[in-house]
């Protein structure tokens, strides 16, 4: 098998221990809330605690980039009832937190077709984003509105329009060149994917990116997803062996060369 994207995914020699990019599935929150007979918004309400809980623990932590899969392309299609709660959480947190955000130097960004968000929704999207933008000690990417497929449709039609108009090149379309189309093509792959409440699925998160990342499955439900449990992730995470498609004694050579450098 061979390595990915040159450039955009990474080795991680230098740490491996600490995942630089982690992207989260968080997943559970409708049975969270069945199973305490509480209507599904109130699983939702309680998976944002999750939310602030997990984004201060990985900026204490030093995590540089976190992914969040917050609402997919599929999930447009849940009954409307859930999909308004939906977007009147994220609106009523988008406006909350900014400070918050601030406080700790984070970037808010967001990744997916965000063209079919409430326009107060996006609007608030985009004030928080400006208002953040100078963070710098981590970017919390909220994929909302995202669906992976999508992403790479997307990012081939952008790349034919460039053949189209002549500005690029049929013999330079590489692994490389398809990547700087994604929607965030500065962020590097995800070293670890977490996904709650026992499902192992990858549901459209991702697609492109995730060609190499280390997959850590929770059991818990995400309104229930402790900084005890984000840890035993990490742990895990820490114990296993990437190695890219490389053999072991290559990759040992490679984290010796990275340090050296
Ligand atoms: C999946 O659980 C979760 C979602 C579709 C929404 C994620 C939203 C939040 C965690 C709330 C707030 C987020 C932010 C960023 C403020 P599910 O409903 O599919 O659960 P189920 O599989 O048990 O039905």
């Amino acid at each position: 098998m061979s390595e990915s994207n040159g450039n955009h995914s990474s080795t991680n020699g230098s740490s491996p221990a600490l995942p630089r990019h982690i992207a989260i599935i968080m997943d559970g929150n409708g049975r969270w809330a069945k199973r305490r007979f509480l209507p599904r918004v109130e699983g939702h309400r309680q998976g944002a605690k999750a939310v602030r809980r997990v984004v201060e623990e990985s900026v204490r932590l030093g995590i540089r980039y976190l992914t969040l899969f917050a609402f997919s392309t599929e999930n447009w299609r849940r009954p409307s009832d859930e999909v308004s709660s939906l977007m009147k959480l994220f609106l009523m947190h988008l406006e909350s937190e900014v400070d918050l955000l601030k406080e700790h130097s984070i970037r808010l960004r967001a990744i997916g077709d965000l063209e079919r968000l409430p326009a107060p929704v996006a609007s608030a999207l985009e004030r928080c984003m400006t208002a953040t933008q100078e963070g710098t000690a981590m970017d919390l990417v909220l994929a909302i509105s995202y669906g992976g497929r999508e992403e790479i449709v997307s990012a081939a039609r952008r790349i034919a329009a460039e053949v189209k108009s002549g500005a690029l090149d049929i013999q330079s379309i590489d692994e490389v060149a398809f990547s700087t189309k994604l929607y965030a093509p500065d962020i590097p792959d995800p070293d670890l994917l977490i996904r709650t409440s026992d499902e192992n699925r990858i549901s459209n998160f991702l697609l492109w990116q995730l060609a190499y990342s280390e997959i850590v499955l929770s059991p818990v439900l995400w309104p229930d997803f402790s900084k005890e449990e984000y840890m035993r992730c990490l742990e895990e995470y820490a114990r296993r062996e990437r190695r890219f498609g490389l053999t072991r004694e290559q990759m040992l050579e490679l984290r010796t060369l990275e340090r050296s450098a």
